[in-house]
């Protein structure tokens, strides 16, 4: 089960999700051993034996599960030296005032405190060893207004505590980068959708490039940041969003020109 020689590890927690599968298709094509860490364990082992990888469980809400599965993978894969935080508890739309207590303790507890636990268990072997390579993934939610009202401001956290772990860590050999991807494709927001939850056509209308992001777009961006390519990069968040954060005030103007692709 562990690694060989030629093989460095990779951990993806949220493996199993839309985003999270991509990264594993896009790592295992680079070579790495990639750990596919989830706490939905039955999709996470269909995405491993996908993908000629390994699962093991992690839940982002209990510190000792995230502890555990960090020992587990130093242990019994190998040294790991490249992870993507990818993980979080995702939201539907609101107003401020209907806020769901419940829901926010639980958001901020997978996608701030998760998050910061996540780096800090994985990140304790690339410290030992000086060498490593991690990326969280914020959203273009954390650069704006959203009616994301949890969801939202744990992705502006996202970004503060990367570039905080990035100079903390940069003079040991860690590098931390955010990608912050737009509406992507994936099968949760597919069935968000189809519920009515949201309207791909007016995201759409929203970007520059005139259609949404593909999962394997914010894994190459995931994959690109982790390599040796990167080597410089460190501190950065990478919007991966099909040009929505750039389109902003043409709104004022009457909107983006040219056609959009549905
Ligand atoms: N899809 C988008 O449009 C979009 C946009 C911006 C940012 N993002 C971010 O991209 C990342 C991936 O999102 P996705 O769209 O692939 O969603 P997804 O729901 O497909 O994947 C999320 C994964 O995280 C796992 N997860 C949730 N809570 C967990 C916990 N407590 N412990 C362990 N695992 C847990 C889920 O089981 C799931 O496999 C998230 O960080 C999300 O915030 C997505």
């Amino acid at each position: 089960m562990a690694a060989s020689s030629q093989e460095r590890v990779a951990a993806i927690t949220g493996g199993a999700g839309g985003i999270g599968e991509a990264c594993v298709a896009r790592m295992r094509r680079d070579g790495w051993r990639v750990v596919v860490l989830d706490r939905n364990m039955d999709l996470a082992r269909e995405v491993a034996a996908g993908h000629g990888a390994v699962a093991h469980e992690i839940d982002l809400a209990d510190a000792g599960s995230i502890a555990d599965a960090a020992r587990w993978v130093e242990k019994e894969i190998g040294p790991c030296s490249a992870l993507a935080a990818v993980a979080a508890h995702l939201e539907n739309p609101h107003m401020p005032q209907a806020q769901d207590f419940t829901e926010w303790e639980a958001i901020l507890r997978v996608n701030l405190t998760g998050t910061f636990r996540t780096l800090t268990a994985f990140g304790a072997g690339m410290l030992e060893r000086g060498n490593g390579s991690i990326v969280t993934v914020g959203s273009i939610t954390a650069f704006n207004s959203s009616p994301l009202q949890a969801y939202g401001p744990t992705k502006a956290a996202i970004i503060n505590m990367t570039r905080n772990f990035a100079v903390a860590w940069g003079r040991q050999g860690v590098r931390v980068n955010c990608v912050c991807p737009g509406p992507t494709r994936t099968p949760a927001v597919e069935a968000s959708y189809a519920r009515g939850e949201r309207n791909p056509d007016t995201m759409i209308r929203q970007t520059a490039l005139g259609r949404l992001v593909k999962p394997e777009q914010v894994a190459n961006a995931i994959g690109f940041l982790l390599s040796d390519d990167a080597g410089a990069i460190t501190g950065i968040e990478l919007p991966v969003d099909a040009g929505t954060l750039a389109t902003q005030l043409w709104g004022l103007y009457g909107g983006v020109p040219g056609p959009a692709q549905s």
